[in-house]
């Protein structure tokens, strides 16, 4: 049935509308209501996120000016001054929402625990002051690596509340991958716990974190939740439990008064070099950003349970987990674990027992769950699903599909969102109740973003062509810089293409209905199960180990992960391969960045296919990988041999 209905699409073209219950109970409901809300923003840009930052926000002092733009350094209502959290939590304790639950939380035990707004309120304001009492002071830098419990969205908070800036590490990374991070941002503080659940085993995260830190000089404290209670040990005088030090803190914590540009989080995201980058989002602009975004795309109403399935350690965690839900007063579930073969029908269990009306996850996870079968989610109740949304990468058309008929019942719209670390919050996405979906497009931006496809000058392509994806014209939610390095930050996004465009690194094309069809990176940066990986990354971390002379890493297209990451490697003269490197070499990249990057698969070889300046050609390997034929100019080769000798061994 699956297979019928997706060739009956693909010949189609079929559309899917939303139902006309859903469109009229929808934030925007029709079409027209999008075209009108989309050209007021392109008229006006600034009248028009002016009006919203009005109506959606609480400021304690307004802003003298909407937009400051000298490309590529925007800063959005200037002057203006608020504080994040006091949108996410103070303001709804004026209203019924006091009571409401922010956050419900079960972990991988099946243990729970739920937060009410004023609850949340109370933990946040005793964090900030454990913080404050440990050094903590604005502009401070704080690590936070923790597992997906609610501490990780109160310290988030807790930073927020006092002007610091947090910088949330992935618990799945290594201790050497989280010292890199916690260096390049000078960090004070860190915030960890002793161990965190996931896939029916400890993550040793203190642990991880004592070795992050020898030779460390900048971080003077770390705070510390027990989770797990494993053994671990504390340092005197700089290790403190969060349980002992919260003993008798005050609860009172009025929210510092911020600038609408103060810096809110700095999140290490990979990029096309070795080295990964702090992308830097700031209070006002991502605020209102996030906030709005979640409103529209995911419709939020007071009623709806909503579930977004990512760690606080993506950017996916920090803008629609904790901030856009948070500040739209919503009703959020968090889950610790992950889903795993000792309970594979999880996720549908969880969003049974929650009535979960909102979900959002990504393509890598709908499709393992479609490779489970369709009897898992069958044995539960998803009837209280509204909506479902996806994010992270392209999904293919029968995953969606699969999404869309055994999941959503055919009756929820899906909204399939695209973004990035950089824009701080969604981009392209159907809105649901007015947008008809296509299957494997993100349909349209969002009001206020001008987002195109152009060629390398940044003329915009005709329909169906092919070009890179790129935004016009400033938004609220746009990355400020990069960590101590503007002249990356100005290099990597601003001057790929003339005219001021930011690049957003995605190849793309749009349909003759203006659709965007996103087509993945054009740069060196791949995605494996939704997560972003830098291949000079990979690369340096084999050729860190001592017998590796040079790596070269590509991906190769995966059912079910996105990409896979393949790795061609040439041996130290005077090492030879031996039966254990295969398994030594990607435990060493495990150590050295983390699980997520392990290689599916390594060559050992003599010679990489190169041009004459010393470039990889990672054309050339990818075709390797995925086992094609090598076609298209292969005349800047150097060597063709390297290519011929590449082929034998694979
Ligand atoms: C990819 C995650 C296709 C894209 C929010 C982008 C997508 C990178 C989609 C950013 C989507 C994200 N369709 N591709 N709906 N969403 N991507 O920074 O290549 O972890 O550049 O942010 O993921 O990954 P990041």
């Amino acid at each position: 049935m699956a297979d019928s209905s997706i060739q009956s699409i693909l010949r189609e073209h079929r559309l899917f509308w939303p139902s006309e219950s859903f469109a009229q109970a929808a934030h925007i409901g029709s079409r027209a209501q999008y075209e009108q809300l989309a050209a007021q923003a392109r008229e006006d840009p600034e009248g028009f996120w002016a009006e919203q930052a009005t109506r959606e926000l609480e400021w304690f002092t307004p802003w003298n000016q909407v937009l400051d733009w000298q490309p590529p350094s925007a800063r959005w209502f200037v002057g203006a001054k608020l504080n994040i959290t006091h949108n996410c939590l103070d303001r709804h304790l004026q209203t019924w929402r006091r009571n409401k639950a922010a956050l419900i939380w079960e972990g991988e035990l099946g243990d729970t625990r739920t937060l009410t707004y004023s609850q949340l309120h109370w933990e946040v304001c005793q964090f900030a002051n454990a913080l404050r009492a440990l050094g903590v002071e604005e502009g401070d830098r704080v690590g936070i690596y923790l597992p997906l419990i609610p501490e990780a969205a109160i310290a988030m908070l807790a930073c927020a509340r006092l002007g610091a800036i947090h910088t949330v590490v992935f618990g799945g990374f290594s201790a050497e991958a989280l010292r890199e991070r916690l260096i390049h941002c000078q960090v004070k503080l860190v915030v960890t716990a002793d161990g965190g659940w996931r896939k029916d085993a400890i993550v040793p995260l203190k642990a991880q974190v004592d070795q992050a830190l020898v030779g460390v000089e900048t971080v003077k404290n770390v705070l510390v939740v027990q989770r797990t209670a494993t053994p671990i040990t504390m340092e005197p005088g700089r290790d403190h439990w969060w349980h002992d030090l919260r003993q008798g803190m005050s609860a009172v914590c009025p929210p510092v008064d911020l600038d609408s540009e103060h810096p809110l989080f700095v999140l290490y995201t990979s990029g096309s070099t070795g080295k990964p980058k702090g992308v830097v989002h700031t209070t006002g602009g991502y605020n209102l950003y996030t906030h709005l975004t979640t409103k529209w795309i995911f419709d939020l109403r007071d009623t709806d349970v909503y579930w977004c399935t990512a760690d606080v350690g993506w950017v996916t965690g920090h803008s629609y987990v904790v901030y856009g839900p948070l500040s739209n007063g919503a009703t959020i579930l968090m889950y610790e674990g992950a889903p795993r073969t000792s309970r594979p029908g999880c996720t549908w269990e969880l969003i049974e027992k929650y009535q979960v009306s909102v979900f959002y996850t990504a393509p890598t996870a709908i499709r393992a769950a479609l490779r489970q079968g369709e009897h898992l989610p069958r044995a539960c109740d998803l009837s209280s699903l509204r909506l479902l949304g996806t994010v992270g990468e392209p999904i293919n058309p029968e995953a969606w599909i699969w999404f869309y008929r055994v999941v959503g019942g055919e009756r929820c719209p899906i909204v399939d969102t695209w973004w990035q670390t950089e824009t701080g919050g969604i981009m392209v996405s159907a809105l649901p109740g007015a947008v008809p979906l296509k299957p494997g497009s993100a349909t349209l931006p969002f009001p206020g973003i001008q987002a195109d496809v152009v060629n390398h000058k940044g003329e915009g392509v005709p329909p169906n062509s092919g070009g890179y994806l790129v935004v016009r014209y400033p938004w609220p939610g746009m990355a400020r810089t990069l960590y101590g390095d503007e002249e990356r930050f100005r290099r990597t996004y601003w001057e790929h293409i003339p005219g001021q465009l930011y690049f957003s690194g995605d190849g793309a094309r749009r349909d003759e209905e203006g659709y965007f069809w996103v087509m993945g990176r054009v740069d060196d940066v791949i995605n494996v199960a939704g997560h972003r990986l830098g291949t000079m990354e990979i690369e340096a971390a084999l050729a860190s180990h001592p017998v590796v002379a040079e790596a070269a890493v590509v991906g190769r297209p995966d059912p079910v992960k996105g990409e896979e990451i393949v790795a061609f490697v040439i041996l130290e003269q005077g090492s030879s391969y031996h039966e254990g490197l295969h398994q030594a070499l990607k435990q060493h990249v495990v150590q050295e960045i983390g699980a997520i990057a392990r290689p599916g698969e390594i060559h050992f070889t003599e010679a990489l296919p190169k041009t004459r300046s010393g470039k990889i050609l990672r054309r050339l390997l990818r075709s390797v990988a995925a086992g094609e034929e090598v076609t298209g100019d292969t005349s800047t080769l150097e060597d063709r041999a390297a290519l011929d000798q590449l082929r034998e061994t694979n």
